[in-house]
């Protein structure tokens, strides 16, 4: 199947000729994202490049989140998590009982409420904020975070009709919590609508980072803030980050910090044999944890986390579909960093 399929949501059928297809696919899109990370050359994406890359972006989670609503209950987190004494307790002052019933693990509810945590306002002091959260995935983070600020109106907001779908249809609320289709990079909301902007683990894929920074600042309301995490290879992506934000003249930067140390602890716990995110994994078909070539945390994570390879890895670097500095797209010089800036 090609990527220009990707947009189809009808189960693809399994064959060997369609599995390569679809390796060969895969290994195309990870060179496209190590390319995106590690070249220093401000704008080097070329825009026939950068339709690929997005093209290749929606087909792989389109498939992801097909699969994983097949399967999965809810949890369908699709984030590293953030370990940290002070966000859990946070979190507790709202939700007191949060991650004490073997629902959760709570590393990734932990990353979302982290992007609010840091943020210089009082949302009980404000009722009727908005916020919009951009590649909300299947839209778990979102949820989360209305529990914990009843009074604030959030939208999120993904490039997969299939994670939209699947949000919508278990979370979504009135007017407090909805979900819609959309692209980061122009993005359907009106010139200064919202309050809040928070991007977790997304931004990574996007093409132009300048574009969405420019639809970022168009959306938000001056003195509104944009709150992000994501991860960042030293060289190149960082680099070209830092110059890009420059040249948004409306977004002024506030913080920003190294968060890796967090999400490494986060991604340890959740590796550990018998963790609660081992166990939840481990009760999927087994059809559906072959299919989905295990989480995104026991791949690229483990490498992220510094933790050896296991036999699974080894198999697939033997296979050659996962190539030591080729399609790994956590490089061990990756990192994580929390940003905040206000619109001026
Ligand atoms: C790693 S997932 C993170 C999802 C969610 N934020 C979470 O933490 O659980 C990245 C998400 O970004 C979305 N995405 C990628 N490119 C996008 C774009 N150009 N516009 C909107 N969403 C995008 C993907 O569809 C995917 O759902």
């Amino acid at each position: 199947m090609g990527a220009s399929e990707a947009s189809g949501s009808a189960p693809s059928k399994f064959s060997l000729f369609s599995f390569r297809k679809q390796r060969d696919n895969y290994r195309e899109y990870s060179n496209q994202l190590i390319d995106a990370h590690t070249s220093e050359a401000a704008g080097s994406l070329r825009s026939e490049d950068e339709r690929r890359l997005k093209e290749h972006t929606r087909y792989y989670y389109e498939r992801i989140y097909e699969r994983a609503s097949a399967v999965s209950r809810d949890r369908n987190f699709w984030n590293f998590g953030y370990s940290g004494a002070d966000v859990l307790e946070g979190i507790r002052e709202h939700i007191p009982e949060f991650a004490d019933r073997n629902e959760t693990d709570g590393f990734s509810e932990q990353l979302y409420f982290y992007t609010v945590m840091q943020l210089p306002i009082k949302f009980e002091e404000l009722p009727g904020m908005s916020l919009l959260d951009i590649g909300c995935g299947g839209g778990e983070g979102l949820n989360f975070l209305s529990r914990t600020l009843p009074d604030t109106h959030m939208i999120g907001l993904d490039l997969s009709h299939n994670a939209v779908d699947w949000a919508n249809a278990r979370f979504s609320r009135d007017s407090r919590l909805r979900y819609v289709y959309g692209d980061a990079e122009n993005v359907p909301v009106g010139d200064s609508e919202l309050d809040v902007v928070v991007n977790v683990e997304s931004a990574h894929t996007y093409p132009d980072n300048r574009r969405f920074l420019e639809e970022v600042a168009r959306i938000l309301k001056p003195g509104g803030y944009f709150s992000q995490v994501d991860v960042y290879s030293h060289g190149g992506k960082w680099t070209r980050t830092l110059s890009t934000r420059s040249e948004v003249d409306q977004l002024e930067w506030i913080c920003d910090k190294d968060i890796s140390a967090e999400v490494r602890a986060s991604i340890r716990s959740r590796c550990e044999p018998g963790s609660f995110f081992q166990r939840q994994f481990e009760s999927l078909p087994r059809i559906y944890r072959a299919y989905i070539f295990r989480h995104f945390t026991f791949l690229y994570g483990r490498i992220f986390a510094g933790i050896p390879d296991d036999n699974y890895i080894k198999l697939l670097r033997r296979l050659r579909l996962f190539q030591a500095g080729k399609n790994e797209t956590l490089p061990p010089g990756a990192c994580y960093r929390y940003s905040l800036a206000r619109k001026r």
